[in-house]
């Protein structure tokens, strides 16, 4: 019993993470990604701050200053927006999240009443992209892991709607999972994700009149892509020797987890151990 009450106000503090102090606010550390605490339900909690860093990185180096306006598309707890309104001046970050408890529970325990009053961010919480209601042309769009669990009408209607709300030297940067199949569903699949080639997202913008492309900037976890109005079509961006080799110590490191979870595998498991009988019998 006495065990349990300390397991109950464990978690209600700082979850199971022994390396942090003890008076830590909740983070969700522990909880599996998509749970119903505002920095889980993104994604694993472990990763909060490194994904508010990476796609906050990935828009300076692309040269945003802090007069330019912000789209960002399922903004969610503000994972990249606790960054971006800091930085941005007022009425320049603008947030489209269905999910309201989710920006409510990001001003409460990330960002405080004073910096929105401040900066004055402006949210929507609309599931059908209407952009217009923000009433603006955005300078930089942002979509981190929006497509990487929508269906392809939703991905459509998006491309659609972000296109009119986009001007001729707009950057738009997104992230997908890559497969050889596309998903084939017709609901928003969370927290599971789902996979496209590159060859249909593409198609998809191109169908919205956008230029889609890769983005050489690794995450990690998801495959980057930009979008550009045609206008705009040689627009190039070259990150520093320094992120390229962050980049690719994180494709590493995502290499070695992917690894790790194939040699979890019982197959893998049992053939491994007979390969390692073999070669005893062998020598
Ligand atoms: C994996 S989370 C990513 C959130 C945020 N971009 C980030 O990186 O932390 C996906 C978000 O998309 C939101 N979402 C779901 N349907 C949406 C829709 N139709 N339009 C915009 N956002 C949507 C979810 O509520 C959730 O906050």
């Amino acid at each position: 019993m006495i065990m349990l009450f300390y397991k109950i106000i464990k978690i209600g503090t700082h979850g199971n993470n022994p390396m942090l102090p003890r008076d830590t606010p909740n983070l969700g550390q522990g909880l599996p990604g998509g749970s119903k605490h505002y920095r889980a339900f993104v994604g694993l909690p472990e990763n909060y701050d490194i994904v508010s860093s990476m796609q906050f990185n990935l828009l300076t180096q692309m040269n945003l200053r802090e007069n330019h306006s912000v789209l960002d598309i399922g903004c969610g707890s503000l994972r990249a927006g606790r960054l971006l309104i800091p930085y941005l001046l007022p009425k320049k970050y603008f947030g489209l999240e269905p999910e309201k408890w989710l920006i409510d529970d990001a001003i409460k325990y990330e960002l405080g009443q004073d910096i929105i009053e401040i900066k004055k961010p402006v949210f929507s919480y609309d599931e059908d992209f209407n952009f217009g209601a923000f009433n603006e042309k955005f300078d930089y769009v942002l979509a981190q892991s929006i497509f990487s669990h929508a269906p392809e009408k939703t991905i459509r209607k998006c491309a659609i709607e972000v296109e009119k709300v986009m001007k001729p030297d707009s950057i738009f940067v997104a992230t997908f999972y890559e497969g050889t199949e596309n998903y084939t569903g017709t609901k928003w699949a969370y927290p599971e994700n789902v996979y496209y080639t590159f060859e249909k997202i593409k198609k998809i913008f191109e169908e919205a009149n956008l230029i889609c492309r890769r983005l050489d900037w690794n995450s990690g976890l998801q495959n980057w892509i930009l979008i550009t109005k045609p206008e705009n079509k040689d627009y190039s961006v070259e990150f520093s020797d320094f992120t390229k080799q962050t980049n690719m110590v994180n494709q590493l490191n995502s290499y070695k987890e992917q690894l790790k979870k194939i040699e979890s595998h019982p197959y893998v498991k049992f053939g491994l151990k007979v390969r390692n009988i073999l070669n005893k019998i062998r020598h």
